[in-house]
């Protein structure tokens, strides 16, 4: 059969590619450098610069690999309940908040439907909105990068289903203020607020979930607890759509090895935590080393990254100098963005390195 002929049996939308832009392979990323796979830096995806903890690593030894996952997730689902002080009916695991964001198009949107996010943000949300053949409407930030909630009231209409908005937000590190997210709940669409980094920003808006059936917070385990790897993230929600969740969802979509890293990580959640205290120490010290340097900017963050804005073309610049070190940050193709950098917060020593690197430039 030729390719021609296998085209014409995929769904229309999907024909043309439309690939995710994810962050370039450790192996490319070597190669670009010019060094081995294990002395790069990776500050371009926003993961966790120490690692797995070696609890979890450990709680991973001796697992019942030939069986299959509890379907009901019932051990995962009361360990999130005692973390979360939501009961477990309120919660669902996925394979990271990616899986998540994917089974809410399946369960609301229908082709031709329209789904809301607030430019620039998570690209998952309009990669999963394309797979579900919707129609992606970006309402733009404003200045400060804060979400315009008037324009997003004006995009509603009977086609309109969700509204995705992370908080804090991914590249800019901003909270989405719990007034606005109330004003966005009465239009009585899905609004779905992902705090993927809450952990960094301790701002939440999981209590408004029992009094409001059409609010889906998003977590996940990939950055505070350092398993991006395992895939492991989970939602607070109505009963009313996590139960329709669980209907549709992949019968065994947390595998057992995230099962057991994420009821490890609840066990040694106060060490993973201080952690989290030493990458936020870090970001401080990023943001004060860019508040002494001319040229240079950034966006206040909630979270384990700083958007940052070079003067002139200091932006590709850094980005070269960083990559000639083996340090990998990420740049960006909108031109608003065509300034900045998000830099991942790291270790101590990854962030002497970057504040080297850019003290030379400046
Ligand atoms: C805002 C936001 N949501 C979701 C994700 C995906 O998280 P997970 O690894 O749990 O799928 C990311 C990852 O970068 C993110 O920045």
């Amino acid at each position: 059969m030729s390719q021609l002929q296998i085209q014409r049996l995929m769904r229309p939308h999907l024909v043309t590619p439309e690939a995710y832009a994810t962050a370039v392979s450790p192996d490319e990323m070597a190669a670009k450098a010019g060094v081995s796979p294990d002395m790069i830096i990776r500050l371009n995806q926003n993961e966790n610069p120490f690692g797995a903890a070696p609890e979890i690593a450990a709680a991973l030894i001796d697992l019942p690999l030939h069986l299959y996952p509890d379907p009901n997730q019932s051990k995962i689902r009361e360990a999130l309940a005692e973390y979360t002080g939501h009961p477990a009916e309120q919660i669902l695991a996925g394979a990271g908040s990616d899986e998540l964001i994917d089974l809410l198009m399946r369960l609301f949107v229908a082709p031709g439907d329209r789904v809301l996010d607030c430019k620039p943000t998570f690209g998952m949300y309009h990669f999963c909105a394309r797979i579900a053949d919707a129609e992606v409407v970006s309402v733009p930030r404003d200045d400060a990068f804060e979400v315009d909630v008037e324009a997003i009231a004006r995009e509603d209409d009977e086609r309109t289903k969700i509204v995705f908005l992370a908080s804090p937000n991914n590249p800019t590190g901003n909270i989405l203020p719990e007034e606005q997210a109330l004003r966005l709940l009465k239009l009585g669409l899905v609004i779905v607020v992902d705090e993927t980094y809450f952990e960094f920003s301790g701002q939440t808006v999981d209590h408004l979930v029992p009094e409001h059936e059409n609010l889906v917070v998003l977590r996940s385990f990939s950055k505070w607890a350092g398993i991006a790897g395992l895939r492991v993230g989970y939602m607070i929600a109505s009963p009313e759509i996590v139960n329709r969740l669980v209907d549709i969802k992949n019968p065994y979509n947390v595998n057992v090895a995230a099962e057991a890293a994420l009821l490890a990580t609840m066990r040694h959640r106060d060490k993973l935590l201080q952690r989290v205290e030493v990458l936020l120490e870090q970001r401080r010290r990023m943001e004060k080393a860019f508040d002494s340097m001319d040229g240079v900017s950034y966006v206040p963050s909630h979270a384990n990254f700083l958007l940052t804005r070079f003067d002139d073309h200091l932006a590709t610049d850094m980005y070269e100098a960083l990559v000639r070190k083996g340090v990998f940050v990420r740049p960006f193709s909108d031109p608003r963005l065509s300034h900045h950098l998000r830099i991942s917060v790291g270790t101590p020593d990854q962030t002497s390195r970057v504040l080297d690197v850019l003290s030379e430039l400046v």
